[in-house]
């Protein structure tokens, strides 16, 4: 899919290019496909299937707090994570501008890297609070169980900040002061790359 639309997003550029009659309405198709690929757009395609999910572990009490009721909705986490680190990846060598990469999830505007940051920090902290809940209501049986696919969600949103924060400049340093709620959650977890990549 991601090899389809570079083939036709190459395609529409080149009818672009040997178009004289419509070139305003091929630019805009081109810009257009290009916000799809947004850091923004990204994370809110990614959040908009994950924030239900998360909530949902916010609201877990002793009845539904199972191993056959967590487990699903780890993986249901984990799917769209895992487009959105092959969407970043993808982003990656493609030679985009800052501005290119701060393009709103619309595509109609560009954002700053604060705004950049607090969208993504909103979506971090809405994601780790999930998974904080899961470790705060689970007996240790479970949690032994259950530790290591938290674990393993924590290195998908690390693999895609590694990919992220080296493409915009200035966004760790955005990024940071928003964060300091999740700390507890990465130690619980133990997940210190992520601590450390985001300088906590
Ligand atoms: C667990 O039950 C509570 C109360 O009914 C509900 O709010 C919450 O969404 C449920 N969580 C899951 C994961 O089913």
């Amino acid at each position: 899919m991601r090899f389809f639309s570079t083939v036709s997003l190459v395609f529409t550029a080149a009818l672009a290019a040997f178009s004289v009659a419509a070139p305003a309405a091929e630019e805009a198709k081109v810009v257009a496909r290009q916000s799809t690929t947004s850091i923004a757009s990204i994370f809110s395609t990614a959040f908009t299937e994950i924030a239900p999910l998360a909530e949902s572990l916010v609201y877990l009490n002793s009845d539904n707090a199972t191993q056959a009721v967590i487990t699903p909705i780890i993986s249901q986490i984990s799917a769209p994570l895992n487009t959105a680190l092959t969407s970043v990846t993808a982003l990656q060598g493609q030679g985009l501008t800052q501005d290119q990469l701060l393009l709103s999830e619309d595509g109609t505007e560009v954002l700053s890297v604060a705004a950049l940051a607090q969208l993504i920090a909103f979506d971090l902290i809405l994601l780790f609070k999930g998974l904080g809940a899961i470790l705060s209501i689970v007996g240790a049986d479970l949690a032994a169980i259950l530790i290591p696919l938290l674990y393993a969600v924590g290195i998908l949103v690390y693999k895609i900040l590694v990919i992220v924060l080296a493409l915009v400049v200035g966004l760790l340093i955005a990024l940071t002061p928003l964060l300091g709620s999740i700390v507890g959650v990465l130690n619980a977890l133990g997940l210190t790359v992520l601590l450390v990549l985001l300088a906590l």
